[in-house]
């Protein structure tokens, strides 16, 4: 048994204590917030806090984890209310959001030290790669949430999560049967 603490929660995984932390959260913790995108090092798609820091967890075995403090998107709040996920939302810096669980955890820790950084500072803290191009407007919301760290800026609450699979389909008019049928081929 390999035991952490993951989300103020005592977890013991039952595993090689070679498996990396993010297949340990995602396959056996079922936490899927944190994403699997290259799997070596790349990308921060995996990024969690370990002990405060973020840490890409495709490289960190659950071993290596064994007795330490565990944060994953899941926890960075339970109701989204975390500055960097307000100023996320707020300045729609997220498109597909496959990045936005990296990009926030690495955010979250970037914020901890430093609350007013500069753009260069937040290019270099949080190099997460994005192959939706979100880049400018990250770095204006990472600013904004600083702002709101620092108590110069409050931003409304993101929408509750939660939202019934039901509501969300009658949202998108795709799954209300209203998109147009394709032009038939006259040639
Ligand atoms: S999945 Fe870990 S850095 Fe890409
Ligand atoms: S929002 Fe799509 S990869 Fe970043």
């Amino acid at each position: 048994m390999t035991a952490m603490t993951v989300n103020e929660r005592p977890v013991d995984f039952d595993m090689d204590p070679d498996t990396p932390l993010l297949h340990a959260l995602r396959d056996a913790a079922n936490l899927t917030g944190t994403k699997y995108g290259c799997g070596v090092g790349d990308c921060g798609a995996c990024m969690v806090l370990v002990d405060g820091e973020a840490l890409r967890s495709c490289l960190v075995t659950i071993g290596e984890a064994e007795g330490r403090f565990i944060t994953t998107i899941e926890g960075l709040s339970r109701d989204r209310s975390h500055p960097v996920q307000q100023a996320l939302v707020a300045e729609q810096a997220i498109q597909c959001g496959f990045c936005t669980p990296g990009i926030a955890i690495a955010a979250a820790s970037l914020l901890r030290s430093n609350p007013d950084p500069t753009e260069a500072q937040i290019r270099e803290a949080i190099p997460n790669l994005c192959r939706c191009g979100v880049y400018p407007r990250l770095v204006r919301a990472v600013q904004r949430a600083g702002r709101v760290v620092r108590r110069r800026e409050t931003i409304s609450a993101a929408p509750a999560p939660g939202i019934d699979p039901a509501d969300a389909a009658r949202a998108v008019p795709g799954m209300r049967g209203e998109v147009p049928a394709p032009e038939e081929n006259t040639d």
